[in-house]
């Protein structure tokens, strides 16, 4: 239409004419195309909406109330075309026997365990074959719990092996499950013997550090529990998780100022490499007596182990962020 013809005037004939050629169409491409001709930006009746600045104003209101009575019913009749096409599609298929309509139907995909999350179900039922319960606390700490009564206090230099996330208000998102301890103790008297598994998060990342990551604490207080307790517990474990014999640990001396002596402990992976999983010890007089438990009569260890790492040397994975892409192809693998 050109920009001099009368807007309105040719509205009967642009509707008959979109009509019947949405009805000429075979197939929904052609329909979509048959669309745009009436109603696309450089549509016929687009073009009339687009005329009607040329109407004295006062023939503006009537001349747009025509043209939008029209638009409508083209997107009526084009919403019939595209339902009656659809079922002529169906219909067609049946003939043919192209769709077997008794096959079942797709349904919405089955979800799967996260890799980790298996690894957590199975580390809490070893432990719990070993005679410890299960603990929980919460994921943003405060200061006293996340450091101080774990013998680090403000400024302690121990304090800056642990790159944290702040929140407001004195508050931090814990570094380590080991608050857990100290909340465990200060509401249960002695003997003690649980995990606490759960979330933690650093400012770290590379093949083995990721920003959020899992552990699992452990503690066992009672009144003869030693260092030599620790290693036949861990080694134990790691042998039941990895289900061999043969496993090679090892107990690296070690510093952390919430115990006395303290190691880290790595396994032997692939061809000689050693991974650390854990840093563990005898939990220190200091954290016993800020809980109000009397280090002179009760003694034990406490450890704090990588799920993830646990989770790369079971699925032999050698990028701990490939666990949190979440690239369902990757996920799948393990499910
Ligand atoms: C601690 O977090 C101590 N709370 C552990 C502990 C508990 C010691 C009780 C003594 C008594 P460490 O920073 O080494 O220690 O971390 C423990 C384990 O968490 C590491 O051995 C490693 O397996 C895992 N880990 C640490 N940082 C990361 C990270 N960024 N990504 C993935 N795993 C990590």
């Amino acid at each position: 239409m050109s920009p001099t013809s009368t807007p309105v005037a040719d509205l009967d004939r642009i509707v008959g004419e979109a009509l019947a050629a949405f009805d000429a169409c075979r197939d929904p491409a052609a329909l979509e195309n048959a669309k745009a001709a009436y109603l696309g930006k450089a549509g016929a009746l687009t073009a009339q909406l687009k005329a009607l600045g040329a109407l004295p104003a006062a023939a503006r209101p009537a001349a747009g109330a025509r043209i939008n009575d029209a638009k409508a019913a083209l997107e009526a009749a084009l919403a019939r075309r595209r339902e009656s096409l659809a079922e002529e599609r169906l219909a067609a298929d049946l003939a043919a026997q192209a769709l077997d309509v008794s096959l079942p139907g797709r349904g919405p995909g089955r979800g799967t365990l996260h890799p980790i999350t298996l690894t957590m179900q199975r580390v809490e039922t070893l432990f719990r074959s070993l005679g410890f319960a299960v603990a929980d606390g919460p994921e943003i700490e405060d200061d006293f719990h996340n450091f101080t009564a774990l013998n680090t206090p403000e400024n302690h230099p121990a304090r800056s092996m642990q790159d944290t996330f702040y929140v407001d208000g004195g508050l931090v998102l814990r570094t380590h499950t080991s608050p857990i301890q100290v909340r465990w103790m200060e509401r249960h008297p002695p003997p003690v013997k649980i995990i606490a598994p759960g979330r933690v998060y650093r400012v770290d990342s590379d093949a083995t550090h990721s920003p959020m990551f899992h552990q699992v604490e452990g503690l066992w207080i009672d009144e003869t529990v030693s260092f030599a307790d620790l290693k036949g517990v861990i080694t134990e474990f790691l042998r039941r998780f990895f289900e061999r014999d043969d496993v090679a640990v090892r107990f690296r001396p070690s510093f952390f100022p919430f115990v006395e002596p303290g190691a880290e402990i790595d396994m032997a992976f692939g061809d000689g490499g050693w991974l650390e999983l854990a840093g563990a010890g005898q939990v220190h007089p200091n954290v016993l007596t800020a809980v109000g438990i009397d280090p002179q009569r009760w003694q034990g260890f406490a450890f704090g182990m990588g799920y993830d790492r646990l989770a790369m040397l079971r699925y032999g994975v050698s990028d701990l962020r490939l666990f949190f892409e979440n690239d369902l192809r990757w996920l799948r693998q393990f499910a």
